[in-house]
C-alpha cells in the first residue's frame, strides 16, 4: 500500500499563542499519521505571499498577511494514506460557524481569520506548500521498527 502522501499543516499564530500546539499535534498523532517535518517559524511576508498566492488580490489579504506574520507559526508535514483529505476533515470548515464539533476549528475557533490552523487543500497544493516552507533536508523519512500502528 502506498503511504507516501504528505500534507502541510500549520498552526497559526493564534493557535501557538493560545497554547494549542500539543492538542493539535495530538489529533494527528492519535489518528495514526506520521510526523515527518516540524519547525517553529515567524513567516516573512514574501513566504506568505507565495503560500497564499491564490488570495493576494482578495480584500481580506492585508489583514491576513499582518496576522500570519505577527508571531510564530508551527509548520508541520504529516504522512499517511489520504492525509490531505483527512487532514482537512480534522481541521474542520474554514469558517468556524460551519465547522463541526470535534474538529479543531469547531472546538477552538470563533473567527474566520483567526481559525487556528491551515491545511493543504489538495495533493498538488501540499507539494507546493511543503516546498515553500521546508528544505528537502528538513524532512525526515523514518520507518517504524515493528508493528504498523501508524502509517
Ligand atoms: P487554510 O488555507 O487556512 O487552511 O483555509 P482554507 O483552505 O479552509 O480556506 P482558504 O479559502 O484557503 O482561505 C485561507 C484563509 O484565509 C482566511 N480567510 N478570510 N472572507 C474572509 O475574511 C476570509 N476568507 C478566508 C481564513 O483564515 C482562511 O483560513
Ligand atoms: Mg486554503
Amino acid at each position: 500500500m502506498a503511504q507516501t502522501e504528505r500534507t502541510f499543516i500549520a498552526i497559526k499564530p493564534d493557535g501557538v499563542q493560545r497554547g494549542l500546539i500539543s492538542k493539535i499535534l495530538g489529533r494527528f498523532e492519535d489518528r495514526g499519521f506520521k510526523l515527518v517535518g516540524i519547525k517553529l517559524i515567524t513567516p516573512t511576508e514574501n513566504l506568505l505571499k507565495q503560500h497564499y498566492a491564490e488570495h493576494v488580490d482578495k480584500p481580506f489579504f492585508p489583514k491576513m498577511l499582518a496576522f500570519m506574520s505577527s508571531g510564530p507559526v508551527l509548520a508541520t508535514v504529516w504522512e499517511g494514506q489520504d492525509v490531505v483529505r483527512q487532514g482537512r476533515a480534522i481541521l474542520g470548515a474554514t469558517n468556524p460557524l460551519n465547522s463541526a464539533p470535534g474538529t479543531i476549528r469547531g472546538d477552538f475557533a470563533i473567527d474566520m481569520g483567526r481559525n487556528v490552523c491551515h491545511g493543504s487543500d489538495s495533493v498538488e497544493s501540499a507539494q507546493r506548500e511543503i516546498g515553500l516552507w521546508f528544505k528537502a533536508e528538513e524532512l525526515v523519512d523514518w520507518k517504524l521498527q515493528q508493528l504498523s500502528w501508524i502509517y
